[in-house]
């Protein structure tokens, strides 16, 4: 296993390669330390350490520092996560990265107009990406070329490897034995520029697939069941592990769909164990190599016999129904032989509007070709969509061969409309037109996330979240009450039938057609290359540093918003049209907490300056404090933060002049997040303390000044009626993230250690 074996087909003599040897070595210093079974999550993350012998490793404690095999970014997050990279000085990045173009395509006629309207929209986007990864050495995937997991998938991941990505769906690569983590553009820009990676050692949480598949049920419903087990932040510092003998009846690429998904319960990633469905994925884009290599390696990609899980999860595939989960929550699961009760009892709107499948998390050739079994047979009946169809192709890869195959013929004689190789309306790029905004209405997505508002920016979309399988028989009965698997449907013979299991290929039979060339490799020479940033742009902006702390306790602190209830970052830095603005900070803090609702009045982007007494937009109100020289604090409920990996949520607050985040608790990226950009994210130690602050407070934080990890800091909240209550607060800071808290970020710590 210490064979040279290129880490991807598309990095053929760039000398970087799968590190096995790494992972025995360090693995074996951990196991003279530890002398314990390891889990396979164990085995990944500790092979990756940067100090096996002196790393302190206690599951759930110890921050680890961790060497990535690689890094990848999507374009939304990219620009950021460059414009920092940019701005630390260094020449080239440390480790393979690529930048993928998916996140900017907005759906509204089809894929290959939809294509050509994005890139002329984009294009200083596009440009800046281009010239600014072909300067540092990264690879780019153009717009058109498919979805950042589905090409890490085809071309990078390999099993035992370890990567992060500047989105949240990066542990996708799972599926393909990979540690793969989503983290934020700060993070990325750490590992590019050479600096160990930091992550809470995470507890291991094992589920245990027994039984086998079949019929109606695919791996897209085990994910959805654990979801429903496990809730949005039952994974919350964990790695979740599967093992068991119901792995063998799973594709690599429906691994993948678990993985993926394991986003939603808020895991640090999830990771299969190495098996054969995944050589021959390998084998299948090309990576023989790897796969033999792997093989030769499976005892480290396998765990021990007697291996300890922090918590432990059985399910039985023989006995798993499908599932649907939502509404605007993906953990709301429930089995397809009660949703019809649940939709009447709930009032949730019967009539189905639109079925889309496809994206990052559904989109394999397996996935497709099973919607295609489902199609042909009401095809045979006559039948057409009644409900609006969308497909996403994951890749061009998936879209060229899907094409060749003749599944997508079969999808779009369906009704269906086959749109971009792109994100599209998973992230809210969807110029929806076929119901009014604020309307009440259903859509069933084969995609991982529905949290209000997310696909079509309407709250009154109720949107569900199941199988490519039953959401394609859905689009056929028009009615969220269909059962495919007990009901039937009329043909337009007006004779009834059921539907079949479906069936599809795990891979294609002839092999992948690759489609189009979509990827731009670096170039050698890189010296004459400029990086397009217009100073005139409105959607690039170049970075400056935020200041460093004063040294003092920050007082009088007006509380800009206490918010209540769920408070995603789609709430603290909305996606949808506001994707335009991701690389110019400015212009992206006017949606600063916008969707965040208040709760003095219940509503969303109204509170009152507390100063002046008018009520007005949250950024507004923030940018008069800051221009006022008053630092102003959130108060937040429970998981604030969870939800995409984007650092924007984090630098907005920042940028508008705040200093502290304090909530009943965090989303773990999000609390990273902000610590790199030099806020205080705080937590209540006792989570009834949130009651105590008020709308209308100005707080004192007392203990700022003897800033140590495990230390207590003092929430002084001064009420309008002269009372005050003390409250404290408790914080995870580790001695290098109050460095980053001091120097005013974490990027300007670099910056200046890269100058000593
Ligand atoms: Fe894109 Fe949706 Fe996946 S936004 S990366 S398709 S989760």
């Amino acid at each position: 296993f210490d064979k040279k074996v290129d880490m991807s087909p598309l990095e053929k003599g760039k000398g970087y390669y799968v590190n096995y040897k790494r992972i025995d070595d360090n693995l074996k210093v951990v196991r003279s330390r530890l002398n314990q079974p390891l889990t396979l999550a164990e085995k990944i993350v500790y092979g990756h350490l940067d100090q096996p012998e002196t790393q302190e490793i206690s599951r759930g404690n110890s921050y680890l520092k961790l060497r990535p095999d690689r890094v990848a970014c999507q374009d939304a997050t990219a620009q950021m996560a460059l414009l920092q990279f940019m701005s630390a000085g260094l020449p080239t990045v440390a480790v393979p990265s690529t930048v993928h173009c998916d996140h900017l395509i907005e759906a509204q006629i089809g894929g290959a107009k939809d294509l050509a309207r994005a890139i002329d929209i984009n294009k200083e986007v596009y440009d800046f990406l281009a010239t600014c990864t072909a300067k540092y050495g990264l690879g780019f995937w153009k717009p058109g070329s498919g979805i950042i997991h589905q090409i890490i998938l085809e071309n990078y991941a390999f099993p035992g490897g370890m990567m992060i990505g500047t989105d949240s769906h990066t542990p996708n690569a799972g599926g393909l034995g990979m540690v793969a983590c989503g983290v934020g553009g700060a993070d990325a820009v750490d590992v590019m520029a050479n600096i160990p990676w930091e992550l809470k050692c995470p507890k291991v949480i094992g589920v245990e697939l027994k039984g086998k598949m079949s019929g109606w049920t695919t791996p897209k419903d085990i994910i959805l069941k654990v979801a429903g087990e496990l809730t949005v932040k039952g994974g919350t510092g964990a790695i979740i592990e599967y093992k068991g003998p119901g792995v063998e009846s799973l594709s690599c690429t429906g691994m993948a769909t678990i993985c993926n998904m394991g986003a939603e319960i808020g895991a640090t990633t999830s990771v299969f164990p190495y098996n054969e469905r995944m050589g021959d994925y390998l084998r299948a884009t090309k990576r023989a190599d790897i796969a033999d290599l792997a093989k030769g390696f499976q005892k480290n990609l396998l765990p021990d016999q007697g291996a300890e899980y922090d918590s432990h999860l059985e399910i039985n595939l023989s006995e798993l129904e499908p599932h649907i989960n939502g509404p605007f929550t993906p953990d709301l699961a429930t089995p397809i032989s009660k949703f019809a009760e649940e939709v009447k009892k709930n009032d949730w709107p019967e009539e189905l509007k639109v079925s889309l499948i496809g994206s990052c998390t559904n989109s394999s050739y397996e996935d497709m070709s099973r919607s295609a079994s489902i199609a042909e047979e009401a095809l045979a009946h006559g039948l057409k969509t009644k409900a609006k169809f969308t497909i996403t192709p994951g890749s061009e890869q998936i879209r060229a061969t899907i094409q060749r195959d003749g599944i997508m013929e079969t999808l779009e004689n369906a009704g269906g409309m086959v749109l971009a190789n792109a994100c599209g309306p998973c992230i809210g790029q969807w110029d929806r037109t076929d119901v009014p905004k604020g309307e009440k209405n259903s859509i069933i997505t084969s995609y991982n996330r529905n949290f209000t508002g997310r696909n079509d920016a309407n709250p009154a979309t109720h949107a569900f979240v199941a199988s490519p399988d039953l959401v394609t028989a859905m689009a056929f009965a028009g009615r969220l009450t269909f059962n495919p698997l007990t009901d039937s449907l009329k043909g337009a013979d007006g004779k009834e039938f059921k539907f079949s299991d479906p069936s599809g290929k795990e891979l294609p039979p002839r092999g992948y057609d690759a489609g189009e060339n979509t990827f731009q490799a670096p170039p050698e020479d890189r010296a004459s290359i400029e990086v397009a940033v217009d100073p005139k742009s409105d959607r690039l902006q170049k970075l400056e540093p935020f200041k460093p702390w004063d040294g003092k306790n920050p007082t009088d602190c007006p509380v800009l918003i206490k918010a209540k209830g769920k408070c995603t970052t789609d709430h603290i830095s909305a996606g949808g049209p506001w994707l335009k603005y991701r690389g110019h900070l400015q212009n992206i803090s006017n949606n600063c907490l916008i969707g965040a609702i208040n709760e003095v009045n219940g509503k969303a982007n109204e509170v009152q300056n507390v100063f002046s007494g008018e009520w007005g937009p949250v950024p507004a109100t923030a940018i008069s404090y800051r221009d006022q020289g008053k630092p102003w604090v959130v108060i937040g409920d429970e998981n604030y933060g969870e939800g995409s990996s984007r650092e924007h949520a984090a630098l907005e607050p920042r940028y508008l002049g705040g200093c502290a985040v304090i909530v009943r608790s965090f989303a773990r990226i999000h609390n990273t997040n902000l610590k790199k950009q030099g806020l205080l994210a705080l937590e209540f130690q006792n989570p009834a303390d949130y009651d105590k602050v008020r709308g209308d407070d100005l707080v004192d934080l007392v203990g700022v000044t003897e800033f140590a990890p495990g230390s207590i800091i003092t929430l002084v909240a001064k009420h309008k009626d002269g009372s005050k209550d003390e409250i404290p607060l408790t914080h995870s800071y580790n001695e290098n993230q109050i460095g980053w808290f001091k120097a005013g970020s974490a990027l300007n710590l670099m910056a200046a250690e890269a100058k000593k």
